[in-house]
């Protein structure tokens, strides 16, 4: 008994002391001003204790940060050579054996003690900050709203299709951020179209849901690596679950305007018919592009008695659908929840479809 209780005594102190340490480096340590450089470029200045993430932000370097720096996407990569400190534990998870060796690190994660050097991959330096105004939102599903941003000061965006932004989103702590794929085509350039899922308590979806028209909206972009092959002869295989559709969106509808003859396939694979969206446009677009073919699959059809289409999950419905020659040039491009990505991805490559040329987005 003796011992449980020193234990108890012994964990509270170690507590304690943690919280002490904490709250003093947070309100009483004065690191004073650190110099930031980027990619050899002239230093700025930053007071510190703030993250790495922040002070670049600051400095309108909006690199990737899909999770507002929480530590949990593992998208804001840079390189530090000199005052990042010791990788840290939380950082481990996102970083393989060579990123550790070329001094990748977190940027969110760094806290600014000192002065920093770091590089940054070049195409995040002309990421922008774009202003917009609502100028509509209407919900397509009981927990799905698609709202549309006009882009405020008579800027533009320029971005490839399955490009994704990141808003602005107000919290108790500041500002934080979420991404949101775009599901416009690029030829719009003024305006920006977004389709949010309600998560319940959710920060983003919750300020994008409730956000009306005629408000201010403020975001980066466009980030994201996917790279749709313009060769038309190149047959595309888009795959998506639950808002996994904005961004196939923004690509069909791309192909739609610069080359209706391309061969492409779009699956979408939702639970009930409650959670169906845009499955009338795509249908629409399929009468006028000869070559698109349109797969709805529901996996829970016990609730939606009335549906005609399929049923099931969406990697059945790939396999059902896609030929396995391997004849022809193909990409793929997957975007929903990792469970999906992973059996769909297992499909096309026994379908022959060759690994690299699968890009997927998990969320
Ligand atoms: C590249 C990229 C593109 C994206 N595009 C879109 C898009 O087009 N449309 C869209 O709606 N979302 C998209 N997302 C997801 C989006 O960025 C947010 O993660 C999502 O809106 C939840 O954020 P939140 O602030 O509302 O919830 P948070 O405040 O971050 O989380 C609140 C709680 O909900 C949990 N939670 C978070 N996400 C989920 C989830 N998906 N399911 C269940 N529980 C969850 C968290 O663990 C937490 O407990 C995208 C993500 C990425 C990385
Ligand atoms: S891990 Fe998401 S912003 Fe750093």
């Amino acid at each position: 008994m003796i011992y449980l209780y020193a234990l108890i005594v012994l964990s509270s102190l170690g507590g304690g002391l943690a919280l002490l340490l904490l709250i003093a480096d947070r309100f009483l340590a004065d690191y004073g001003p650190c110099e930031i450089s980027v990619n050899d470029e002239e230093p700025f200045v930053v007071e510190g204790g703030c993250t790495l993430l922040e002070a670049l932000y600051e400095q309108e370097i909006f690199i990737p940060s899909a999770c507002g720096g929480q530590g949990t996407c593992g998208f804001c990569k840079v390189n530090v050579f000199e005052g990042g400190g010791p990788v840290l534990p939380t950082e481990m998870p996102y970083l393989d054996k060579s990123e550790l060796a070329d001094n990748t690190r977190l940027a969110c994660r760094i806290k600014v003690k000192q002065d920093v050097v770091l590089r940054v991959k070049p195409e995040y330096l002309d990421i922008q900050q774009f202003r917009s105004i609502v100028i509509a939102a209407k919900m397509v599903t009981h927990d799905t709203r698609h709202v549309v941003l006009k882009l405020a000061d008579e800027q533009e965006i320029n971005f490839v299709p399955g490009q994704y932004i990141q808003v602005q989103v107000p919290s108790s702590d500041g500002i934080t951020f979420r991404a949101y794929s775009i599901s416009s085509p690029p030829s719009t350039k003024d305006e920006v179209e977004l389709v949010i899922r309600l998560i319940p308590d959710g920060l983003g979806s919750t300020y994008l849901h409730e956000v009306e028209v005629g408000e201010e909206v403020i975001f980066t972009g466009a980030y994201g690596e996917f790279v749709l092959e313009e060769d038309v002869e190149t047959e595309l295989i888009c795959v998506g679950g639950g808002c996994g559709i904005a961004p196939m969106r923004s690509i069909i509808r791309h192909i739609g305007d610069v080359s209706p003859q391309r061969k492409c396939k779009l699956f979408f694979g939702v639970r009930t018919m409650e959670d169906i969206m845009y499955l009338e446009e795509f249908e629409q677009l399929a009468d006028e592009m000869s070559n698109f073919e349109v797969h709805y699959a529901l996996s829970d059809p016990k609730h939606s008695s009335p549906w005609q289409g399929e049923r099931g999950y969406i990697h059945e419905s790939v396999a059902k659908h896609v030929n396995g020659d391997g004849n022809g040039n193909r990409q793929a491009f997957l975007c929903g929840p990792p469970l999906m990505i992973e059996a769909v991805t297992k499909v096309l490559e026994e379908k022959n479809v060759p690994k690299d040329l699968i890009f997927y987005d998990e969320f």
